[in-house]
C-alpha cells in the first residue's frame, strides 16, 4: 500500500486525500493512515490546505518491473528488495547474513535515515534521488580472499558508468567514486563500504554496500564536509533503474571474477583510472602520516607510495588518502 501510494505521489504535483483514495479505492480515513506512516518513515512530504499533499519533486521510483526490464540480474540472487525508507541497507544485509549463510541477496533503498561510509560516517542519503544498495556475497575462502574487493567494486562502477555514458569517473583508493578532471575534479560521486560476517577463517559472508550520486543539490552540500557532485549535475540524465540494473550486472560480473581470482587481473584496469596516480598524497594512519606519489596499486589491492624510504606498500583500513595541497609539503 505504501508503495502504490509513493506511486501516485510520484509526480511531484498535489493529490488531494479524497483522489488518492478514490485512486486506489480505500477510504481517505485509510489514505490519512498511509501518509501518516510515509512521514514517519521521513519521506518528504508537503501538505497544503485545500490542495492536498506532494513530493517535493517529481521523482523515477525504483521498481523491481522497471529494473528487470533494465536487464536487472534478479536470478544471481536469492532476494531482491526495495525499500522505501530504511535505516542502512548495509544493516539490512548484515542481519539477513545472520540467518543466511550461503546465499547472495540485494536490498535497494529510496532512502536511508542512517547511511554510513567508512568509521560510523555519515552517508546522506535523500529520497529518489541517488542509488543506496547493498549485497550480501558468501566468500569460501575467508577474510584473507577478499583483499582488493573494494577497489574491485569501485571499478565495477566506474565501468558501468563509462558504459552509459559518464565521463570522467576515477577510482580514490580504498574505497571511493571521483571525479576525475573538468569543473567538478576531485567531488566524490560514490562510495562503497564493505563489511564481514562469519567464519573469517573459512566461510564469511560479505556485505558490498554502495552509495552513488545521482542528483546532489546545493541544500545536500550544507551537510556534506567534502565536494561532492551527482551524475546528473556531470550532465548525465540516466535512469535510476537503468543506472541501478547496469551497475549491479557489471558488480556481479566482477564479483564472480574476483571470487575466483583475486584482485590480480583487475590491477592494471584500476591503475588506469586512479585518479591519484602520480600525484603527491599524505596517507593519513591512526597515529602518524605518510608523504609520497602515488604509484598505483600492486597485485593485492594495496596502495604503493614512493616515499623518501623507497616504494612502500599499504593495507586498507584505518587510513585515509588526501592531495597534498601546494605549500604543505
Ligand atoms: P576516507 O579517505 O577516509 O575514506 P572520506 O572522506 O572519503 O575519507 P568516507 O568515510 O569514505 O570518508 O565517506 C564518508 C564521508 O563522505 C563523510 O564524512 C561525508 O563527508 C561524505 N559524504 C556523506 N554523504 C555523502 C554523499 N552522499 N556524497 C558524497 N560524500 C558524502
Ligand atoms: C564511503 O565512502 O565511506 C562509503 C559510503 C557507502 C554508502 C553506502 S549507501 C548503501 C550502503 N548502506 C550504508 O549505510 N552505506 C552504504
Amino acid at each position: 500500500m505504501n508503495h502504490a501510494l509513493i506511486e501516485i505521489l510520484a509526480d511531484g504535483q498535489f493529490h488531494s486525500g479524497e483522489d488518492m483514495g478514490a485512486g486506489l479505492g480505500i477510504s481517505r480515513a485509510a489514505i490519512w493512515k498511509q501518509l501518516q506512516k510515509l512521514e514517519a518513515m521521513n519521506i518528504p512530504l508537503h501538505s497544503v490546505k485545500g490542495k492536498g499533499y506532494r513530493l517535493p519533486e517529481a521523482v523515477e521510483l525504483l521498481k523491481l518491473e522497471s529494473l528487470q526490464k533494465a536487464g536487472f540480474p534478479s536470478g544471481k540472487f536469492a532476494s531482491s528488495k526495495i525499500e522505501l525508507s530504511i535505516d542502512s541497507t548495509n544493516n539490512r544485509m548484515m542481519s539477513v547474513a545472520e540467518t543466511n549463510v550461503s546465499d547472495r541477496h540485494i536490498v535497494l533503498a529510496e532512502m536511508q535515515t542512517a547511511g554510513r561510509g567508512r568509521r560510523g560516517r555519515q552517508w546522506l542519503s535523500p529520497f529518489a534521488r541517488n542509488l543506496y544498495f547493498s549485497v550480501l556475497w558468501p566468500f569460501s575462502q575467508g577474510i584473507a580472499a577478499i583483499q582488493g574487493l573494494s577497489l574491485a567494486v569501485g571499478l565495477a562502477i566506474q565501468r558501468s558508468l563509462k558504459e552509459q555514458g559518464v565521463q570522467g569517473v576515477g577510482l580514490k583508493w580504498p574505497n571511493d567514486i571521483l571525479v576525475n578532471g573538468g569543473v567538478a575534479n576531485g567531488a566524490k560521486l560514490g562510495g562503497i563500504l564493505i563489511e564481514l560476517t562469519g567464519d573469517m577463517s573459512d566461510a564469511c559472508q560479505v556485505v558490498i554496500g554502495v552509495g552513488l550520486n545521482l542528483d546532489i543539490q546545493a541544500k545536500d552540500l550544507t551537510q556534506i564536509d567534502q565536494q561532492a557532485v551527482g551524475v546528473k549535475q556531470l550532465g548525465g540524465n540516466i535512469s535510476r533503474n537503468a543506472m541501478a540494473a547496469n551497475i549491479v550486472n557489471h558488480l556481479c560480473e566482477v564479483l564472480e571474477q574476483f571470487s575466483a581470482q583475486g584482485f590480480a587481473p583487475l590491477q592494471q584496469e584500476w591503475n588506469d583510472n586512479d585518479a591519484f596516480r602520480g600525484k603527491k598524497v599524505k596517507l593519513i594512519l591512526p597515529s602518524s602520516e605518510i608523504q609520497g606519489i602515488c604509484a598505483g596499486v600492486n597485485e593485492k589491492g594495496e596502495l604503493q607510495l614512493q616515499t623518501d624510504e623507497g616504494l612502500k606498500a599499504f593495507n586498507a583500513g584505518e587510513v585515509s588518502l588526501r592531495v597534498v595541497t601546494e605549500g604543505e609539503g
